[in-house]
């Protein structure tokens, strides 16, 4: 029997102004209030992160962002640091987005820092690591996300990968309505959840959450979560509209 509690979160991506991240927020938090099988993250970007923050104190409803900087303050235009997000009441960070390696050029070694930020202030990482469309069909998917994980999780000790939550997103399925089939994606997280074993140790690696992330929706999150090593999801698209993340949240109602 498993003590994951499964985590539910969704990645707004840059969309909503303040005064709509406030009305999906008050949408949504009577459903996470009532829920008591999954944990409900919301990371909103960065300008609304006090107007849901102010929302949010207090409830189950916790509040994550969607990428720092590793240092802490300094001469970095644009950036915002893990200790301002601490400030502003994260709980959680989203690091290593495709997006992000993709159109802004992050790579495994500079997602590592920012994993030991976040751990050296209590923010929770999620991770996000998954294969491109091309890799899958060369069969280089297990090699991938296997450099991905080592990569991002270089000196980060076993204590601290116990916070860190993975999130496993193939590239191919993130906004595209083409989720991974839930055998598809069970086979992943396997092969992540053997891949902690080997890097920590059994234990760890099965106290470790991996979430699921790609096109998740209402029609197929009761049958991705029905995977024993599916332990939530990280959404998009359907954590826009609370119509769509609602059913998400009660996903064994
Ligand atoms: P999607 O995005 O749910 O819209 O596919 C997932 C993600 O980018 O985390």
């Amino acid at each position: 029997m498993t003590s994951r509690i499964p985590l539910i979160a969704g990645n707004w991506k840059m969309f909503k102004v303040r005064s709509e991240a406030a009305d999906l927020v008050n949408a949504i938090l009577p459903v996470v209030s009532r829920t008591d099988y999954c944990e409900v993250a919301v990371c909103p970007p960065f300008t609304a992160l006090q107007t849901v923050y102010n929302l949010v104190k207090g409830t189950k409803l916790a509040l994550g962002a969607q990428n720092c900087h590793f240092e802490d303050s300094g001469a970095f235009t644009g950036e915002v640091s893990p200790l301002m997000l601490k400030d502003l009441g994260c709980q959680y960070v989203i690091i290593g987005h495709s997006e992000r390696r993709q159109k802004f050029g992050e790579m495994d070694e500079l997602i590592n820092k920012k994993l030991k930020a976040l751990n050296k202030h209590q923010l929770k990482p999620i991770l996000c690591v998954g294969e491109t469309l091309e890799e899958r069909e060369a069969r280089r998917l297990n090699e991938v996300v296997e450099r991905q994980v080592r990569g991002c999780l270089v000196d980060v000790p076993q204590e601290k990968m116990l916070t860190t939550v993975i999130a496993y997103e193939p590239v191919w399925a993130i906004g595209t309505g083409r989720n991974a089939t839930p055998a598809q994606a069970e086979e992943m997280h396997i092969f992540i959840r053997d891949l902690l074993g080997k890097m920590y140790s059994k234990d760890v690696a099965e106290k470790v959450r991996i979430q699921y992330g790609g096109s998740v929706k209402p029609e197929n999150i009761k049958e991705l979560m029905a995977q024993p090593d599916i332990d939530g999801a990280l959404v998009g698209g359907a954590s826009l509209k609370p119509d769509q993340f609602i059913p998400l949240i009660q996903f064994k109602d």
